[in-house]
């Protein structure tokens, strides 16, 4: 309203004043005759008009104007890695709370897979409706819970991870012998990464850390351990979002990173239990070549038992029973894709034995409620969910040793070193550590 006020204004004020000139000069000439006494009046009226636009006009002349300020959020500047002839892509140095992210997929995608994992038909054995690999990690509150979980001395799993892997590290850099580049596949709460970035010698131009993952929030929770690390110009952290499972994404995230590191050597590390996460972990591993250049490795972290039966299978699920953080992860992906509420259900931990191979953890959410229940998806379509039904929300398991070994040489893999630590003589459950190089 103000502003349409002003032209109004300014019309109005201009036609007044012209006026006031033409008579006043009329008259000063003597072309027109003005009732006497008047003149003076007019001459007046014409003399403060004229004044007041000088003003006016000079009051709006910014004569000795400054560059305008920019207030950009945090300073940007170009890494001094790229400021010589290097071929390596450019990045702004961000400050403060900034993360600059590649994302790999439309956030619809994912949802509709969430959506098409729940539409699934009855199943009394968690073999039905699920959150397939990675999907129960998926959004803001699994991330928080995630987060959470992996810091409860009752779920100890990836504690103890955390401590082999710190345990090895001398070794692992032997293993390597030069600096590599690091390619986090799956950064959870980023501890094991911090671990291996601030020990990792750095390549002539730069090291580049990629950490890759499902869901935005963990990238962007899982890189704070790691922003101590992160130099401009010496320690490059580059997140990427998308789903490394996928082939076609696999290939383009072998594009991406070569842009930034050439020829340069590159550790792929798939650690703190990741490939136990997976439904079909053989095709998971089989996607691994596709990434790996000969110069390149994968570090590969997983849980390994001596023996399978069906003892040692519930003891495996006992891992996660009493921990009621993980209990409140694995819950978060139900809360937020259902209107289920938990006390119309149960968690459910089940311990199996996959033959020849690894015992095998299936965890699921049952219908406990004794009736024929109906939840709405987040864009209101409603799903029946029968008494008795199951949502499965996560898998895990304890390879055999020896079938890890022929799992990866399936794949195409070959082990270069490894580390098995047995932290449970009873069970003979333990955390391996290996590094894998492309068979020849
Ligand atoms: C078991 S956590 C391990 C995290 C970390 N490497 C550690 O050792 O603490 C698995 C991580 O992989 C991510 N993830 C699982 N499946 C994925 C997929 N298909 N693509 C990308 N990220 C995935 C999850 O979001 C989660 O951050």
């Amino acid at each position: 309203m103000q502003s349409r006020m002003k032209p109004h204004l300014f019309y109005t004020f201009l036609t007044i004043f012209a006026a006031t000139a033409v008579v006043t000069l009329l008259a000063l000439t003597g072309k027109v005759t003005v009732v006497e006494g008047y003149l003076g009046w007019l001459v007046s009226a014409f003399l403060v008009e004229s004044a007041g636009a000088v003003i006016a006009l000079f009051r709006g002349a910014k004569f000795f104007e400054e560059p305008p300020e920019r207030h950009a959020p945090h300073p940007l500047k170009l890494s001094a890695a790229n400021q010589n002839d290097s071929e390596t892509l450019r990045l702004p140095a961000l400050k403060g709370g900034w993360m600059l992210c590649f994302i790999g997929q439309k956030q619809g995608e994912i949802l509709n897979a969430v959506f098409s994992g729940l539409r699934k038909p009855f199943s009394a054995t968690g073999d039905g409706k699920e959150f397939s690999s990675g999907l129960a990690y998926w959004g803001i509150i699994p991330t928080w819970n995630w987060i959470a979980a992996c810091q409860d001395p009752k779920y100890p799993v990836m504690e103890r991870g955390l401590k082999h892997f710190e345990r090895v590290r001398p070794d692992i850099l032997a293993q390597l012998g030069k600096p590599f580049h690091y390619v986090s596949l799956g950064v959870g709460d980023g501890r094991i990464d911090s671990k291996l970035l601030g020990a990792l010698p750095i390549p002539p131009r730069a090291l580049y850390y990629f950490p890759i993952d499902f869901s935005p929030e963990m990238l962007r929770m899982g890189i704070e351990p790691v922003r101590t690390f992160a130099e401009p110009g010496r320690r490059e952290v580059v997140p990427i979002q998308l789903d490394f499972a996928e082939r076609e994404y696999a290939g383009e995230l072998r594009q991406m990173v070569e842009q930034f590191v050439n020829s340069d050597p590159v550790l792929f590390g798939l650690v703190g239990n990741t490939l136990a996460n997976f439904e079909d972990d053989t095709q998971l591993l089989k996607t691994i070549p596709s990434l790996l250049r000969p110069q390149d490795r994968l570090l590969l972290g997983i849980s390994f038992t001596d023996q399978l039966s069906g003892e040692l299978a519930t003891r495996a699920a006992d891992e996660y029973r009493h921990s009621k953080r993980f209990a409140r992860f694995l819950t978060s992906a139900v809360l937020q894709n259902t209107d289920l509420s938990l006390g119309q259900g149960s968690l459910q931990f089940e311990g199996t034995v996959e033959t020849e191979k690894a015992l095998f953890v299936k965890m699921f959410f049952r219908n406990k409620s004794g009736k024929n229940l109906r939840f709405r998806l987040p864009e209101g379509e409603p799903v029946q969910f029968p008494k008795d039904d199951t949502i499965r929300l996560y898998v895990s398991r304890k390879y055999l040793r020896q079938s890890l070994r022929t799992m990866l040489k399936k794949a195409d893999l070959e082990v270069a070193w490894s580390d098995y630590y047995t932290y449970d003589t009873a069970s003979s459950f333990g955390s391996a550590i290996m590094l894998v190089k492309k068979a020849k």
